[in-house]
């Protein structure tokens, strides 16, 4: 489920590649939650722990880099979309605190596999947002040397970001 790394992709450095780093936290998100979805469906209890562990670390990763490195070079180097920005966050917001319940609840728990489906439609219409709405207009703003530098800052932020989804900074609601 763990998509490549952009040191294992063979065009990374390339235009379209850099922009597919940039791309890649929500592909990476839409795919966890799909799969994750679909397994704990009819998985059983050991198995639909494993995959909604998975999916949380994945989306715990992807929210904390997001909102560490992309937002705020989006924010900058694109300041018409800051309002984007700011409702992605409280997507965001949502999300995490989906995952937190997520994490501690019995997989046998009836409500289990409501809550993945609600957090599945969530970050399904977040990332859809994302990528029709306003990503596009980042990527032209950054232009191809910040995408490849971002790319690599999204990468190396993956390895030390927080495991625990209420460690992402849009936890916080104030
Ligand atoms: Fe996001």
């Amino acid at each position: 489920m763990m998509a490549p790394t952009a040191a294992s992709t063979p065009d990374e450095g390339r235009p379209h590649g850099c922009h597919r780093a940039a791309a890649r936290g929500p592909q990476d998100r839409r795919e966890a939650v799909q799969t994750g979805f679909e397994k704990t469906s009819d998985g059983d209890r050991a198995e639909r722990r494993r995959i909604a562990d998975e999916v949380i670390e994945e989306l715990t990763v992807h929210a904390w880099v997001e909102e560490k490195f992309f937002y705020p070079a989006a924010r900058e180097l694109a300041p018409d979309t800051t309002d984007h920005i700011l409702e992605s966050i409280e997507e965001h917001h949502a999300v995490v605190w989906m995952l937190s319940e997520i994490k501690d609840m019995d997989p046998g728990d009836e409500r289990f596999k409501a809550k993945m489906s609600v957090l599945m439609e969530q970050v399904r219409h977040h990332v859809e947002e994302e990528e029709q709405d306003w990503f596009p207009e980042v990527r032209k703003a950054m232009g191809r040397n910040r995408l490849t530098e971002l790319g690599g800052e999204l990468e190396a932020g993956k390895k030390r970001a927080p495991r625990d989804p209420l460690a992402v900074p849009s936890s916080d609601s104030t």
